[in-house]
């Protein structure tokens, strides 16, 4: 399909949702239990007004910006998300060259069905997102060949102790039929065989380890040569918790909702987190994260950085990298626009004077001081 059709991240699923399996459609689109979470994530954006400042000057606005020694053409990046040979043969590989060509970093997910070494071909701006096993010599592995494929960062998962109760991939008796490239190789390289949807919340009890705490945390901080981000983090007092760990990064996330269904959106956690962080890391943000206003939103919030997840899935499905970089480049394009229609010329100069609250039914300043 030609990507000049699809002008919206609405096209790109809707054409997706066309293409796809429909069970392969609800495992990507789905959320946990009633899916509340999900839809809650999408209208805390709706809670918020931007006010936009009159002449400012801003015919050089600039949204560049550099995360581990890397140039992004906007603060994005693609979040960390397994199984992309479900929408397109090419899987993650295709996701990276797409992403590429907009300028946009990814994550690459533990459970990714291209070998990290080979999506390292795609995008010079990579971080992976690691998964800690129950096997500590798998985790220790995993780190390591990041490390030596030229990832920039890892992402620690703090939400997935279990995996969260997924009703429609349950319903549909889902079996992922691909290969999980990063970890064939172990012992612990196989989905259980199951006809009843489960396999995935098998093998993340039978391998994961839901007994990790923060010593465990710090003792990967200590040992990784790459600096560490925390995802997941929904708390202020986290947040503290993973500086003091030693984490160069913490990204505020509820897994898009797949996890814990009434889990807070994450817009609204941000700004306590933010200010828990008060600059002492890097703030990222995913959760229904969808156009230009969206990213922007989140910046003034508090974020440094924006993660988006399914709208990508959406496009791979659609059309390939080609669909990846369409969509990336139409957001990269838009935190431009968007940038210069506030009255600022970088993210950086975005602070929480441009917004407003809902109260009600009227909209009030939101304070400087969240907490
Ligand atoms: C199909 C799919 C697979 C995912 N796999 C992972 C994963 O392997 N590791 C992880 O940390 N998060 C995973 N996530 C969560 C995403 O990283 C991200 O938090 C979420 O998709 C952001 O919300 P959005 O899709 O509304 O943008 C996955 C999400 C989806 C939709």
């Amino acid at each position: 399909m030609s990507t000049d059709d699809l002008a919206t991240w609405h096209d790109l699923e809707r054409a997706a949702q066309r293409m796809l399996d429909p069970a392969v459609h609800d495992f990507i689109a789905g959320g946990a239990e009633d899916e509340r979470t999900l839809r809650r994530n999408r209208r805390a954006f709706s809670d918020f007004a931007l006010s936009p400042a009159a002449f400012r000057d801003v015919s050089a606005v600039d949204a560049r910006v550099t995360a581990h020694g890397a140039e992004l053409s906007a603060p994005l990046l693609v979040a960390p998300m397994g199984g992309h040979r479900l929408v397109h043969d090419a899987g993650e590989l295709a996701t990276a060259r797409g992403a590429a060509a907009a300028g946009v970093a990814t994550i690459t997910s533990t459970a990714s069905n291209v070998p990290m070494e080979e999506e390292a071909q795609g995008n010079p701006a990579r971080w992976f997102q690691l998964y800690v096993y129950r096997d500590r010599g798998i985790t220790k592995d995993l780190i390591a060949r990041a490390a030596d494929a030229g990832y920039q960062a890892l992402v620690i998962t703090a939400d997935t102790p279990v995996l969260g109760f997924r009703r429609r991939d349950l319903r549909n008796r889902f079996q992922p039929q691909v290969r999980w490239a990063n970890i064939e190789r172990y012992a612990a390289g196989r989905l259980p065989d199951t006809n009843d949807g489960s396999a995935i919340m098998r093998y993340i009890a039978d391998q994961l380890d839901p007994a990790l705490t923060w010593a465990d945390v710090e003792a990967v901080v200590a040992e990784s040569p790459l600096p560490v981000h925390i995802k997941g983090i929904m708390r202020p007092a986290d947040a503290r918790r993973a500086v003091e760990a030693g984490a160069s990064g913490v990204y505020v996330s509820n897994h898009g909702g797949r996890q814990l269904d009434l889990g807070l959106p994450t817009l609204a956690a941000l700004p306590a987190i933010a200010d828990a962080v008060a600059g002492r890391a890097t703030v990222l943000l995913d959760g229904g994260v969808r156009s230009a206003s969206d990213v922007l939103l989140a910046l003034a919030l508090g974020a440094d950085l924006v993660a988006v997840g399914r709208p990508v899935l959406w496009g791979l499905a659609a059309a390939g990298p080609d669909g990846v970089r369409r969509y990336l480049d139409d957001l990269v394009r838009g935190v431009r626009a968007a940038l210069a229609l506030i009255g600022v010329r970088t993210p950086a100069e975005l602070d929480r004077s441009v917004l407003h609250r809902r109260s009600g039914r009227t909209w009030e300043p939101f304070p400087e001081e969240s907490t």
